[in-house]
Parts: structure tokens; sequence; C-alpha cells
């Protein structure tokens, strides 16, 4: 197996081509990235740990174990050229270690299908929001009868499951017949929602509660902040980055080799993290100019933004632009965590590609039933961390992902040889230093810390 490891490696293609440029590399892994988890689930939990404390250790995980963890991902991806499964397995014999590194693999590819089953539910409440805001129903609401309109919204265990399943059959259909169009249509839906983001920014700058919002997100109170809230900032920080589940390994698979790997993670990490930034300075001082709680919980975004549109002139207009613009966030970060599955699904079975979506589409939709009913029927139906979505988040977010980042930077800056990592980061310079530095001790001995505080065992 080590016969020339440099032929090996040039002649290595990948079964599905390569990336026609750097940009379309950025723009795929920025898709990914930019989600719920910016607009939806950083405001929300940022709001629940209390804000500025949590805001900062997140922004500190996302460059000190994200960026890393990123870029491990992209090289052993790109080396691999296969799918995560397989990458791992190839590379784990290549180096000189063991076939078992596949176990990385399917842990990734069963993160997404879980993170999936919750992530449609919150996308099919954005669907859902979208003929609300047509027929102008935030119209000059108050904060009240917002927030009624989304708990009768979501008190109907009906409506909410309708708008799963609708979300996970758009999601079928796409991934079963190719992702070309939609990817043409997302170089200009993205875009899209930064400019109405701007405008909601622009709105929330003259709310008169803007420093109040300000205050929340950027004054650190650590006394807010326990070691649950620390992992909760790292789950999301792996969360929104996409990493630890295999996704940017599947994503590197397909860059051409001259790409810089480094620049590469530097742009996504700074396109996503502004993203999230600018959704919390919208949302909280939305929050305080209009007496809500920021810890609300998961219905955080529903119950304020409509709230905005509602008292803006082109409000129904506006609403309805941004929530197709969110569902479209959605429905591309739903791509990429169905994908894997799907992909591993048609490798190493013999079904074609669409029994293959089929099926795996219609376990995550099953399991997602159980997101759709805790915030109804089950709703009191609570064990571990609470409700069966508090569930699977934790497990996913907060254990899955970060095992997932664990491993994936043991791999890459243990295992792997010094020649394979530094070709694939160019060099041995102060970039491929601080990357060996942070991905072999930092990341791994931080994430471990944090893991055992938080079960309470140090
Ligand atoms: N990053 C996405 C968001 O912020 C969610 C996500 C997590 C994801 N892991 C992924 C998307 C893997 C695509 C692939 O909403």
């Amino acid at each position: 197996m080590q016969t020339n490891e440099n032929t090996n490696r040039e002649a290595r293609q990948s079964l599905h081509g390569n990336w026609s440029s750097r940009l379309a590399f950025i723009m795929a892994v920025t898709g990914s990235a930019v989600g719920l988890g910016n607009i939806w689930k950083f405001p929300y939990m940022a709001g629940q740990n209390g804000g500025g404390a949590f805001v900062l250790v997140y922004l500190l995980f996302v460059f000190l174990i994200g960026m890393p963890v990123m870029m491990s991902e992209i090289l052993i991806g790109r080396r691999g050229r296969r799918n995560p499964i397989a990458t791992m397995k190839l590379l784990g014999q290549e180096e000189g270690d063991s076939e078992r590194w596949k176990w990385v693999g399917v842990m990734a590819v069963s993160a997404g299908v879980l993170i999936l089953s919750y992530y449609s539910v919150i996308a099919g409440w954005t669907i859902a929001y979208v003929p609300k805001a047509i027929f102008g129903e935030f119209a000059g609401s108050d904060a009240q009868s917002i927030s009624l309109l989304f708990d009768n919204f979501v008190s109907n265990p009906y409506s909410v499951i309708f708008a799963h399943t609708l979300f996970m059959i758009i999601n079928f259909i796409i991934i079963a017949s190719g992702v070309k169009g939609l990817e043409k249509a997302v170089k200009f839906l993205m875009p899209g929602l930064l400019l109405l983001l701007f405008v909601l920014f622009a709105y929330s700058l003259t709310s008169g509660s803007f420093m109040d919002g300000v205050r929340f997100m950027f004054t650190p109170d650590f006394n807010a902040l326990n070691w649950d809230g620390v992992l909760t900032a790292m789950g999301l920080a792996c969360f929104t980055l996409s990493i630890g589940m295999g996704a940017i390994m599947a994503y590197g698979a397909y860059l051409p080799q001259e790409t810089s790997i480094t620049n590469a993670t530097v742009s996504v990490v700074f396109a996503d993290t502004s993203i999230a930034m600018l959704a919390g300075l919208v949302i909280f001082p939305l929050v305080f100019a209009n007496g809500l709680n920021p810890g609300e919980g998961p219905d955080l975004v529903f119950k304020t933004l409509p709230l905005v549109f509602g008292q803006m002139q082109v409000g129904t207009f506006l609403a309805t632009i941004f929530f197709v613009l969110l569902s479209f966030a959605a429905l591309t970060s739903a791509l990429g965590l169905m994908e894997p599955a799907v992909a591993w699904m048609v490798e190493s079975t013999q079904y074609n590609r669409k029994q293959s979506a089929a099926t795996i589409a219609f376990i995550i939709w099953f399991l997602g039933l159980g997101t759709a009913l805790s915030f109804n029927s089950l709703s009191e139906f609570t064990f571990l961390q609470g409700t069966i979505y508090e569930n699977v988040d934790f497990l996913t977010s907060n254990i899955m992902l970060p095992l997932g980042a664990v491993f994936t930077t043991i791999f890459a800056a243990w295992i792997m040889s010094q020649n394979s990592t530094s070709e694939e980061l160019d060099g041995h310079g102060f970039v491929y230093k601080s990357w060996q530095f942070l991905a072999k001790y930092f990341s791994p001995i931080a994430i471990l810390i944090i893991f055992l505080q938080a079960i309470g065992w140090i």
C-alpha cells in the first residue's frame, strides 16, 4: 500500500468531477453553512444562555476549533476524494494506521440524518410562514398577537407535520434529480438573503433599543454561563459551520489540487459568522424594543421578525421574500445534511439514487415526527435533556459533532504524516504550524475538557 504515495494521490480523481472554480467551492460550503443555524438557532441559543459571554465563547470556538477542524476536514476530503466513510477507510490504511477510521465516517453520516430530522421541522415552520406573510397576517400586529399566531400554528400537530412533510418531499425531489438547477438559483438567492438582512438591520438600528441589543450580545456576564452553556456554544459553532459530520469532507473531495485550503476556510468562516452576528443584531434590539424575552427559545425568530415586518410599509412584500429566502437557505443546508447518507447508500447497496433518496428521506421524515410533536402533543413528554427535540439536538450538536471534530483533527494531525498534511496545506509556514498546534493539541484537549466539565466529571 505504501508504494509511491504521490503518484497515487495525483492519479486519484473524484468520481463526480471537480468544482469549476475556487469561488464555486466557497459558495457551496457557505451555502451549506449558512442556514437555520445562523438565523434561527444562534439567536435563540444566545438568548437562552444570557448573551454576551455565550457569544464570546462561541466566537472563540469558531476561530480556535472551527477553523482548524474545517481545514482538517477539507484536506482529508481532498486527499481521499471519496465519500466520508470510504475516504476515512482509505486514508486510515494509506497512512499506515487502521481502516477502522471508517467508523468516524459512519458516525458522521448518522449525525446528518438525525440533524435533518429536526432541521426539516423548523424549515417547515419557515415554509408555513410564507403564506402567512403573503396574506398579510403580520400587518399592524403587536407582540402579543404575533406570539399567539405562532403558538396557534405550532400547537396544531397536523399543520406542523404537514409542513415538515412538504419540506422533506421537496428535499427528496431535488436530491433524487440532481442539484444543478438549485445551485444556480442559490447564487442569486444567497446574496438576496444577505441584502434583506441588511434592510432589517437598518430597521433595528432605528428601533430605539439598538444599544440594548448590542449590550446584550457583546457584554460578557460570565455568571450567566455555566459549563452546559459552554458545551452548547461549542456544539453551535460546529453546527453553524457544518463541521464534525463529514459534509465538508465530502465537498473537499471535489476541490482542485491548486486551491488554497486556508484561504477557502477563512472566507467561509468569515461569511458564516458575519451572518450569525447580523441576525443577532437584528433580533435582540427588537426583543428589547418590544419587551420580549430573549430566552424565549426556538420560537424567538418567529416571534420577533414578523413584528418588524408588520410595522413596515412594504412589510407584507418583504416578509414574503424573507421567508422564501430563508426556506431556500434551509433547503441548501438540508441537501448537504442528506447527501452523505444518500451517497453512501448508492455506493454500498444495490439501490439506485432515487430509491436510496426515498428510503433515507422516509427514515428522516419518520424520525422528524418526534420533533414535530415536541411542540404540541408530546410537549409534556420529557426525559434527560427535555423534549424529544431537545434530546436529538443535544445528542447531535453537543455530542456527535464535537466528537466528530475531535476524531477529524486527531486523524489529520496525529495519524496523517507531516508530508501529507503539509502538501495539502502548502508548506511548513506559520499557517501550517498554527493549524498543527490547534489541531494536534488545542482542539482535542479543549473539547475533551468541556465534555468532562459538562457531565460533571471534573
Ligand atoms: N450549518 C447548517 C446551518 O447553520 C446546518 C448544518 C450542520 C449542515 N451540519 C451540516 C448543513 C452539514 C449542511 C451540511 O443551518
